[in-house]
This record gives C-alpha cells, sequence and structure tokens, in this order.
C-alpha cells in the first residue's frame, strides 16, 4: 500500500508500479527503478525478477571489489555471464504452437499468479489471451501484435466475473440527447475534433440592441449557423456523430431531429483508437468532411453499466479492435486488475512476437546458474570469479520464491543445485504446494522474451553502477579531501533488496 505526497493510496503487489511510486533519492536504487521501467517497457512483466536479480549482482560486485578485483574485470566477467546465460535459455527453451491456446493461457495465469487478482486469474488471463490474439496480424513469416490495440475501460461492478471481453471499442461517454437514437445499426461516423458550437471570440465584443427586432434577427442567424452544422452531418450521410469537443444544445436538437445519435468530448486516444478500428478520419474543419471520411461500424449502441452510460461500437470495419470492460467491485481493485491484465496482455503478446516458452519458478535462474558454474571453471583469469558470482547471483529467484512460500531457502537451494546436476531442467519450487518438482509439469510458464530480457536488464544496470564506482574511486585519489556526501560505496549496499512481489 503505497501513499503518495497529496495522500492518494496505491494498493498493489506489482513491482514496476512500487517503484515507480516511490521516491527514491540514493542514485544507485535510481539505476534500479530504471531497470523496472526497461523491464517493464521490453518485457512488460518480469521488474520484481530484473530488480532482485540486479540488487544481487550488486552486493556480489562489492564482495569482489572488497577483494581488490578491479571493476574491468567484473564487468568483463559479466559481460561473458550475461551471454552464456543467454545462450542456456535459448536453448532450454520450448517451441509454442500459436494455434494451441494453452501455453499462452499458461503463461498468462503465470503473470497474475502473485497478483491481487489471483483469485481470478483463469478467467481473466483467458480474456487476455482472447483479447491479444484478435488484434494479433500476420507479418511476413511471423507476426504482430500492440498492446494498445486492446482497449481497457473500467467501471466499478459486482465482481471481477463480470469482466467482459468486447469485439469493438467501448467509451465511457453517453449519448448527448435523449431525443437522439440510443442504438444505430449500420453505423456511419463522423469523428470530429472541431467544436459544435458558436466560437466565443477572444475580444469583448459589444452588441448595440435597439429594437426587438434586431434580437429576434441576432438570435435566428446563430439558430441558422448552429442548423448549418447539423445540416452539414446529415448531408454527408454520417448518422453518429463523435465529437471531441462540446455541442451546442441547439446543435444536438437539430441532430436528434434528423436521427443522428451524437457523444462529445470524446478523449483524444478514444477518437485515434476509433479512427484506426472504424476506418475513419479525424476531422478537424467541419466544412472539410465528407462522406469518405466517416467511420463505420455494425453497431453503436449505448448500454447502461452499473449506474452510468456508456457506448458501444461494435462490428468495426477493421475488426482488429477489441476492449476489455474490467468490473471490479472497487475504482482501486480495477486499477490493480487493469497492472495485472496489462501484465498478462504483454506475456501473450511476447510469445505472439517470439512463440518461446520457459518454465517458471526458478527452474531457468537454476539452470543458468548451474552452466555459469562450470563455465567458470573452464576460465584461466579473474573473471572467473566474477561469473561465478553472477551464477550465484541467479539463484536469489529460488532463495525468495522459497522465502516467500515459508520455506527454508538452504535446504530448497541445495536440493535444487542436486536436482538441476542430474540433468533435470526444469526443477524448480513450486510455490503453492511448497515442493521441489518439474515446472513443466507444475504448468507454470513464462515467455522466453521475459526471462532474456530480466538478464539483460539486470546485468545492464549492474555492469552501469560497477563501472560508475570505477570513476569515482580514481576521482577519489586525485583530488583528496572527498567532498561530504560524494563518493558512493560500491553497490551501495542494495544487494538482497526485499522486494515484494512474489
Ligand atoms: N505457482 C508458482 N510456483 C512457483 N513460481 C511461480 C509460480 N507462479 C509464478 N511463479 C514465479 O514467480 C516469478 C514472477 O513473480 P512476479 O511477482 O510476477 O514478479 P515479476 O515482476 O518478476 O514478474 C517468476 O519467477 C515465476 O516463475
Ligand atoms: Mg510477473
Amino acid at each position: 500500500m503505497l501513499t503518495d505526497s497529496f495522500g492518494d493510496v496505491t494498493i498493489t503487489s506489482d513491482g514496476a508500479t512500487i517503484l515507480k511510486e516511490m521516491d527514491v533519492q540514493n542514485p544507485a536504487a535510481k539505476m534500479l527503478v530504471e531497470v523496472a521501467k526497461a523491464q517493464d517497457n521490453e518485457a512488460g512483466d518480469g521488474t520484481t525478477s530484473a530488480v532482485i536479480i540486479a540488487g544481487e549482482l550488486l552486493s556480489k560486485s562489492e564482495e569482489l571489489l572488497d577483494k581488490n578485483i578491479h571493476p574491468t574485470v567484473i564487468i568483463d566477467g559479466f559481460k561473458m555471464a550475461q551471454e552464456k546465460a543467454l545462450e542456456v535459455l535459448e536453448k532450454i527453451a520450448l517451441p509454442v504452437d500459436l494455434k494451441k491456446q494453452d501455453y499462452l493461457k499458461k503463461a498468462a495465469v503465470t503473470s497474475m499468479a502473485s497478483k491481487l487478482v489471483a483469485e481470478y486469474k483463469e478467467y481473466l488471463a483467458d480474456i487476455a489471451v482472447k483479447a491479444m490474439l484478435a488484434v494479433a496480424e500476420k507479418e511476413d513469416g511471423g507476426y504482430k501484435a500492440d498492446v494498445d490495440d486492446v482497449l481497457v475501460e473500467k467501471k466499478t461492478g459486482e465482481s471481477l466475473k463480470e469482466t467482459s471481453l468486447i469485439n469493438g471499442i467501448v467509451i465511457d461517454k453517453e449519448i448527448v440527447h435523449s431525443g437522439m437514437p440510443k442504438r444505430v445499426e449500420k453505423a456511419k461516423i463522423a469523428l470530429l475534433d472541431a467544436a459544435l458550437e458558436i466560437e466565443k471570440t477572444e475580444y469583448d465584443s459589444k452588441l448595440n440592441i435597439e429594437s426587438p427586432q434586431q434580437i429576434e434577427a441576432f438570435l435566428k442567424q446563430e439558430e441558422s449557423m448552429l442548423k448549418a452544422m447539423a445540416d452539414k452531418i446529415a448531408a454527408v450521410g454520417a448518422n453518429v456523430v463523435i465529437c471531441q469537443k462540446g455541442i451546442d444544445d441547439m446543435v444536438q436538437h437539430f441532430l436528434s431531429r434528423k436521427g443522428i445519435a451524437a457523444i462529445r468530448r470524446a478523449k483524444k486516444s478514444d477518437m485515434e483508437r476509433l479512427a484506426k478500428a472504424t476506418g475513419g478520419n479525424i476531422v478537424s474543419n467541419l466544412e472539410a468532411l465528407t462522406t469518405k471520411d466517416l467511420g463505420e461500424a455494425a453497431l453503436v449502441e449505448e448500454r447502461k453499466i452499473a449506474e452510468d452510460k456508456m457506448t458501444f461500437i461494435e462490428g468495426c470495419k477493421h475488426p482488429k479492435a477489441v476492449t476489455i470492460l474490467i468490473r471490479g467491485s472497487t475504482p482501486r481493485m480495477n486499477a490493480e486488475t487493469e497492472r495485472s491484465i496489462h501484465d498478462a496482455l504483454c506475456v501473450v503478446r511476447d510469445l505472439i512476437l517470439e512463440p518461446k516458452i520457459v518454465a517458471g519458478g526458478s527452474a531457468p535462474e537454476m539452470e543458468m546458474s548451474k552452466t555459469l558454474k562450470q563455465f567458470a571453471e573452464k576460465q584461466s583469469g579473474r573473471e572467473q570469479l566474477a561469473i561465478r558470482a553472477f551464477a550465484e547471483a541467479l539463484e536469489v529467484i529460488a532463495i525468495t520464491l522459497s522465502e516467500n512460500a515459508g520455506l527454508d531457502p538452504i535446504d530448497i537451494l541445495s536440493e535444487l543445485r542436486a536436482r538441476h546436476e542430474k540433468g533435470e531442467t526444469w526443477a524448480g519450487i513450486e510455490v503453492l504446494s511448497g515442493k521441489v518438482q518439474d515446472m513443466s509439469k507444475a504448468g507454470v510458464f513464462e515467455p522466453l522474451a521475459v526471462k532474456k530480457q530480466i538478464i539483460k536488464s539486470a546485468a545492464e544496470a549492474a555492469m552501469m553502477i560497477v563501472k560508475i564506482d570505477d570513476v569515482i574511486a580514481s576521482q577519489k585519489m586525485k583530488t583528496p579531501p572527498m567532498p561530504p556526501g560524494g563518493g558512493m560505496p560500491p553497490g551501495a549496499g542494495m544487494g538482497g533488496m526485499g522486494m515484494g512481489g512474489y
């Protein structure tokens, strides 16, 4: 539970969110926050793992620096270890058949296992998989998929079980006028980024009216200008108007008389999505609107959701537009659900882009660790110490998972080491049963892309910080005495950061 300086509360078990909301001062810690951001941008999941491993790498570097191993040697060793670790991951990864959705679903479920929404993970994972597959497109040899093509809307409801996937776009706005149709089939949609109002001038203008006739003439003129707006929209053949700006009452009235439904003050992001989905153009000058600019959808309908009205635009011209409508029982629950669904969508996207998977529960980290220890033995230079340190740092995932499962990490770690030595690639710790087992049989899967990015983000951050220490150390020698507060202790003591989230 995080409280910001305005007193706003966020409840989350999402590592990336925790770090984003924390007010971090220490420069090394700031780098770790950067690790989380990089991981979130690149893979969308695995932030906690990346930060925990980065922290462990830093604390191992500190030990090496204390033993007078030069930072460049540490960096070289880490680089070799990183490459080797990525090789191991590629080797053990299993191919995924995208036609069968079972692996996609299992990976989506795994990404939500540690979240507050875990109770509904199966149900929500199913929605995430369907949503992402709906927007994925074939592209030379593979697929492309963009998480932003899945619109996520939230409305307080009875339970997350009511969360649904809509084949189209849902906007949190109602039809503006009670006389307008609430349901329009074969919709021709005008997307306007222009106010359907008479612009107020910037100057204070004074109107001298000398007779009632003049008032009447003035109002008439205004009315005819507003009517012309509605006429123009009708003339191009639109039966729905979605406007990013305001719509004058009078225009609403004229539109409703023509049977045209309208929505005002739509969000810019919704406008862009609508344009993409319906094939329409956003027009910022009403005069320039033509029939060709209209978007198309099979149905536009206002529906009552909880206490509010929302508008559903379904069966769009471009079918790759879907919306997940989250219906948790409180706004805070909805916010956390949105974050969890985002992780799940990212995981599915990762698999669509690179259909390869590994089992989780620390199995891949232990496998990398084993191979790196053997690899270190074969090196002659002092780099071998750094490679070994890297191997040991990877074990922090198994340690963290066993601690979180309430088990003795030392026992678990020795059992895991032994079983990996014996060739059990997928031996890991299943946290729900608390047993060391074959994680591929336990059904805990994660995208290869997430695991690779964890190694890259963590290693790069650690190398960067070790490099900075190098600079400070040599400056220290040149310019004694140190200014107060200057000079960061190697590793800055971030080792074993007690991140929650598992
Ligand atoms: N049932 C499970 N048993 C063991 N490990 C699991 C299970 N479910 C998830 N995990 C592991 O938890 C880790 C992910 O935890 P999570 O809180 O999502 O952090 P991250 O931010 O790193 O994704 C992964 O290593 C994954 O394999
Ligand atoms: Mg995760």
